[in-house]
């Protein structure tokens, strides 16, 4: 079918045309906000995203949402985050979770018996990468949690979008979204509701999620033990990556564990502090403090 474009960037047919000028003021405040770097190549993944807030909206044309976004900071952080990704799954890139629980855990477990442990899952989406992380660390029935009560253990998610972070929070997903999920782990630690499951209570206790931009300010006050941020730096550009690179970087305890996606790798000078130990993984070099 052919569509017919009104001047103006309205068309006939329900749709409408997103031009390089419109397309170009998007990519430079998803570049601002989030420094997530939109190439020519997502345009047509944009104009569909995009869509659907111009028909919430009321607005015919991208040329008139655009100017409402100008002028409008909250339809402007909507956008943003509605043109973020938040695809995830249970147990993704699973070797990352074998590494967790034969090599990282018992450096935890000997750590929680004398400081707090503090796990951060940056970029979380819908929480399923901070509750696989979460059930690794409670084990596959109630008397492999034993060590965490009496354990100062603590998990963050963050994340830019509020929706997601509120999924996290609500820690309820679908039967085939806890699929990946070993039915050891299932039976102790998801409860079904209704026709879904929710994440048992011990595992929601451990968990806080918030909303945060990965480059604004971190509130957080002490170093971090383990850092997952997986499929999210593949939305950055170079010098965004190094510098949250860096940050983690700083952020991390000596002898902390860095996790990365499986596209991914670390590229600025943080990457000397840093020696790798698996497919993705990272320690902090330095003597840990236990
Ligand atoms: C593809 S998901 C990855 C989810 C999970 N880490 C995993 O590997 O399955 C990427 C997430 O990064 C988040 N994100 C993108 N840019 C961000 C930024 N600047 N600050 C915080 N989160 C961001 C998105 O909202 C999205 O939920």
């Amino acid at each position: 079918m052919t569509t017919a474009v009104l001047p103006g960037g309205a068309a006939v047919g329900g749709t409408c045309e997103l031009g390089s000028a419109e397309f170009a003021v998007v990519a430079a405040i998803l570049q601002s906000d989030a420094r997530i770097h939109l190439t020519e190549a997502k345009k047509t993944l944009v104009h569909s995203r995009l869509s659907r807030r111009l028909r919430e909206r009321g607005v015919s044309t991208f040329r008139d949402y655009v100017r409402l976004v100008q002028s409008d900071p909250v339809e402007r952080s909507a956008m943003v985050v509605s043109l973020t990704t938040n695809h995830t799954h249970f147990f993704r890139e699973g070797h990352h979770f074998d590494h967790l629980r034969q090599a990282t855990m018992p450096w935890l477990q000997d750590r929680a018996r004398r400081q707090p442990v503090r796990i951060w899952s940056a970029g979380c989406s819908t929480g399923e990468e901070v509750y696989t992380i979460a059930m690794c660390l409670l084990g596959q029935d109630r008397t492999s949690a034993a060590w965490l009560r009496n354990s100062d253990v603590k998990l963050l998610a963050t994340d830019l979008s509020p929706p997601v972070v509120e999924a996290t929070n609500s820690a309820i997903y679908s039967a085939s979204a806890v699929e990946p999920v070993p039915a050891a782990y299932r039976s102790a630690w998801m409860r079904p509701v209704n026709a879904d499951f929710q994440m048992a209570d011990e595992a929601r206790a451990l968990v806080t999620a918030r909303v945060l931009n990965l480059f604004g300010p971190w509130p957080m006050r002490r170093q971090y033990d383990v850092i997952f941020c997986r499929n999210v730096m593949i939305y950055f550009d170079d010098s965004a990556k190094a510098e949250l690179e860096a940050r983690f970087v700083e952020m991390l305890a000596p002898g902390g564990y860095l996790y990365i996606g499986h596209s991914e790798r670390l590229i600025g000078p943080a990457a000397d502090q840093m020696q790798g130990c698996g497919q993705t993984i990272y320690r902090k070099r330095g003597r840990a403090s236990a």
